[in-house]
């Protein structure tokens, strides 16, 4: 009995499990970065803790453009086309619904300590509600634009930073815990969003993005041979036996 009590503990202490954190390089092009910082910096912005929950409103100190706006729409639909056309992010992703991108800036000490993604997203304007599975920042400032602001995402191997050039992605589960560190000099401005999988599971999903990438690699060294013909209809069984649509 004692041994049972032990191993329950021990389990509830574990970290999390280790998570896959995929970088997506040039998402949007460098004109773009430019285009977007410059409506970003004629925008007008508002608190941050408009859009959490009491949890996150005691941690999140930073600014946003307020969802809805036409702004926001037109530029979160330049994010939301620039992703789902990008390769990577479809494999990693896997987006069954990509909720309107958010976007933020830090300056001053401003700061979003420790937290968790609200699982259930409500779509503005609509009474569709979503799961968030997959977190992406987009980043939209040089990293020598600014001192700290370092996305940090904790699993079972520590605390990963995060910091990338403008028009870079950082793909992760909304399953984790993570914070971006205080932005000590100069601005950090991104965009933010969740996305609903078509494969809930974190673990499913990371499978099957590391299977495709490699049969991606196979098939450029070898061909399409009956035999990369069979392991891609595995991939695809195994998509047809996790997702949902
Ligand atoms: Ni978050």
């Amino acid at each position: 009995m004692k041994t049972i009590i032990i191993y329950v503990l021990a389990r509830r202490a574990a970290p999390p499990l280790p998570i896959m954190m995929l970088h997506i390089p040039g998402v949007l092009t460098p004109e773009q970065v430019t285009y977007f910082r410059q409506r970003l910096a004629a925008a007008e912005w508002i608190d941050g803790r408009a859009s959490v929950g009491a949890q996150g409103a005691q941690v999140k100190r930073n600014r946003q453009i307020a969802e809805g706006t036409p702004l926001a729409r037109e530029l979160g639909d330049l994010i939301i086309h620039a992703l789902t056309k990008n390769p990577l992010f479809y494999s990693a992703a896997l987006p069954r619904k990509i909720l309107p991108p958010y976007f933020n800036s830090y300056a001053g000490g401003e700061t979003y300590g420790l937290h968790i993604d609200g699982a259930i997203r409500h779509l503005v304007g609509t009474a569709d509600l979503m799961r968030s599975d997959v977190s992406t920042t987009v980043f939209l400032s040089d990293p020598e634009e600014y001192e700290g602001g370092e996305l940090t995402v904790m699993d079972s191997y520590g605390a990963h930073e995060v910091k990338l050039p403008a028009g870079d992605a950082i793909v992760y589960p909304s399953s984790s815990v993570h914070r971006v560190n205080p932005v000590t000099a100069g601005e950090r401005v991104a965009s933010f969003l969740w996305t609903q999988s078509m494969v809930r599971d974190d673990w499913q999903r990371t499978m099957l993005f590391e299977l495709d990438q490699n049969i991606q690699k196979l098939r450029g060294q070898h061909g399409d041979s009956e035999a990369m013909v069979g392991v891609a209809g595995h991939y695809h069984n195994l998509l047809r036996m996790w997702a949902e649509l």
